[in-house]
């Protein structure tokens, strides 16, 4: 049973990698105007499936700690913290991503992403902080 407490570390960590190149896609479309259009299509098409797997990870998480590890406190840790504003940011991110023919929506986009990767970086640390 012990091992099933990996399975949210393995998939958070991949879709955070995920979640990097998704930005990096977004960043590189702004400083590379002749390769813009290819990236912004591929940011657009695996953003969606990240922010999934974001809220996916998100669960398993809280699930994982809550069924399977007894020594830890639910929903107490700086990890649980950070999950929930990642998912707020990710989710101002998804959003905005619908209004994008509007100047401002488009300049306030890319804010959430950079607020993502930050906490997502800092939630990587808190986590290894509480593998198993
Ligand atoms: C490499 C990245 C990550 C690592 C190593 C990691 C590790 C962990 C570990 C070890 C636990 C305790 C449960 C268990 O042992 O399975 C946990 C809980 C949790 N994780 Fe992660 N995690 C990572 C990324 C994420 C991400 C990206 C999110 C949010 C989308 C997230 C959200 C949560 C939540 C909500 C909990 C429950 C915490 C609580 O109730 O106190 N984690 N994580
Ligand atoms: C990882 C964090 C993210 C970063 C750093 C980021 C960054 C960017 C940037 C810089 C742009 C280009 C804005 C411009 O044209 O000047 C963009 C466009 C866009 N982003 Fe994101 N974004 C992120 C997450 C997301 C998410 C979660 C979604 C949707 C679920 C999304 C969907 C879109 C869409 C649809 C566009 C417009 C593409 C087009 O014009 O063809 N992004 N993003």
């Amino acid at each position: 049973m012990k091992g099933l407490a990996y399975i949210h570390p393995v998939l958070a960590g991949v879709t955070v990698l995920l979640l990097g190149y998704v930005g990096s896609l977004g960043l590189r479309a702004r400083n590379d105007r002749r390769h813009a259009r290819e990236y912004l299509e591929r940011h657009a098409r695996l953003a969606p499936i990240m922010y999934t797997l974001i809220l996916i990870s998100w669960a398993a998480g809280f699930l994982s700690t809550w069924l399977l590890r007894r020594d830890l406190e639910l929903a107490s840790s700086a990890h649980f913290r950070i999950g929930v504003a990642l998912v707020v940011v990710l989710s101002g991110g998804a959003l905005s991503s619908r209004w994008m023919h509007r100047s401002t929506i488009r300049a306030l986009h890319p804010w959430c992403g950079v607020a993502a990767m930050l906490l997502a970086a800092a939630q990587v640390f808190f986590g290894l902080q509480i593998t198993p």
